[in-house]
């Protein structure tokens, strides 16, 4: 039999899903791959109902329904303060997923290079890998997660830097980045003139006193910013696959393209079921972030009372636990052990880090009251049960 592509031979199993395959296995908890246990709110499932028996049910324009643009160019208005032409520079895909994939398809040549700020969202080695674009990690260092400037720089005035992806809030760390910090990569993308591709998918989950900065929003960076985002996390719907592309004119035409092969279009009657969560009101976010911080300060109150040492997430929802005092090299084993003694799983830290670390392991806790407060009940032994 002939090989098959060398493209993506390099290609490993996702960690996060062989951690919950294990989990499932051991019927632990599983604090491993990041989606809630809790149900979309019920305006939209209820009109997901209606959805069944209106239609559509056939193929929409490929980038997206008219009414689902319109809604979303207004929401993204009044949360950036960006205007956005719903029909010129919107693209709907399938998730967030799709979106990253398509924009780094329609900017970059085999070769061309990416700044990807490191730890990052595994994804996007796997997107450059199948664009034939070269990964440059820039290090985001713990435990504060701050990034050196100078670092950066160098990394971006290597020659064919095409883009830098911006995970802002970001998993796996939770950071926020600061206006301050935003400006200071923006007057980089405008010095070196590449494009930043943001993944904005944790936008509204975010923790007092940070806030949300649009890279868009800042001056100069419209024109070259590239939103992916999805509704996944905002409205708790993972499995509807319902993300877009935000982009300037020219680069959006390009997008619409690369994604009506890809997969055609976003599903029909969930997009059109899902424009009532885009027009809700302020106090939906509002609450969203309520029950966000109740969900982070039960869990992370937990692990404090154990006397466990961890990242407190300025945004998004994931801890990262440090390890280091149970004494193993290798975090792929301590997960896999824990799942098995404790019956609690997680990803290990090292598969979002391009740097050798591994005593760090990411949990997430967008989970029910009563699951957190279970896996908190199991982990109250780990210091008996993982020390070496
Ligand atoms: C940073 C980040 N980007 C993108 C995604 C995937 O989003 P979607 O469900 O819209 O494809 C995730 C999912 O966990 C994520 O954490």
């Amino acid at each position: 039999m002939k090989a098959l592509s060398r493209r993506t031979e390099q290609f490993t199993d996702s960690v996060i899903r062989r951690m919950t395959r294990i989990s499932d296995e051991f019927g632990a908890i599983n604090l491993s791959q990041g989606f809630p246990d809790f149900e979309p709110p019920s305006q939209i499932t209820d009109r997901l109902q209606e959805v069944a028996k209106e239609g559509p049910h056939q193929y929409a324009i490929t980038f997206g329904a008219t009414n689902f643009r319109e809604a979303l160019a207004k929401k993204q208005k009044h949360f950036s303060g960006v205007d956005v032409n719903p029909d010129k520079e919107i693209v709907i895909t399938c998730g967030s997923t799709e979106a990253m994939m398509a924009s780094m398809m329609s900017i970059c040549n085999p070769g061309d290079k990416v700044v990807i700020f490191s730890p990052f969202y595994e994804n996007y080695g796997a997107d450059t890998i199948l664009t034939g674009a070269i990964p440059i990690y820039v290090p985001l260092k713990p435990p504060a997660f701050d990034f050196d400037a100078d670092e950066l720089e160098n990394a971006i005035r290597q020659p064919g830097v095409k883009a830098l992806v911006l995970c802002n809030p970001s998993n796996p760390c939770g950071k926020v980045f600061t206006r301050k910090e935003l400006l200071m990569i923006a007057d980089l993308a405008k010095k070196y003139d590449i494009y930043v591709i943001t993944d904005e998918v944790y936008e509204h989950i975010l923790y007092k006193p940070h806030e949300h900065v649009y890279m868009a929003s800042l001056p100069g960076m419209k024109e070259r910013t590239i939103v992916c985002n999805s509704l996944s996390k905002t409205y708790s719907v993972t499995g509807w696959r319902l993300g877009y592309v935000i982009a300037p004119p020219k680069i959006a035409e390009r997008v619409k393209k690369v994604h009506d092969f890809l997969t055609v279009g976003a599903a029909a009657p969930l997009m059109e079921a899902a424009v009532v969560g885009l027009e809700f009101k302020d106090d939906y976010y509002e609450s969203l972030q309520k029950h966000y911080t109740h969900m982070r300060n039960l869990f992370i109150g937990g692990l404090k009372n154990i006397g466990l040492t961890f990242t407190e997430p300025q945004g998004a929802y994931y801890v990262l636990l440090d390890i280091s005092e149970f004494g193993y090299e290798d975090d792929n084993v301590f997960c896999e052990q824990m799942i098995q003694k404790v019956g609690v799983a997680a990803v290990p830290g090292s598969s979002f880090f391009r740097e050798d670390v591994n005593h760090l392991i990411r949990f997430h806790f967008a989970k029910q009251d009563a699951t957190l407060l279970e896996a908190l009940d199991r982990l109250a032994d780990i210091k008996k049960k993982m020390r070496k």
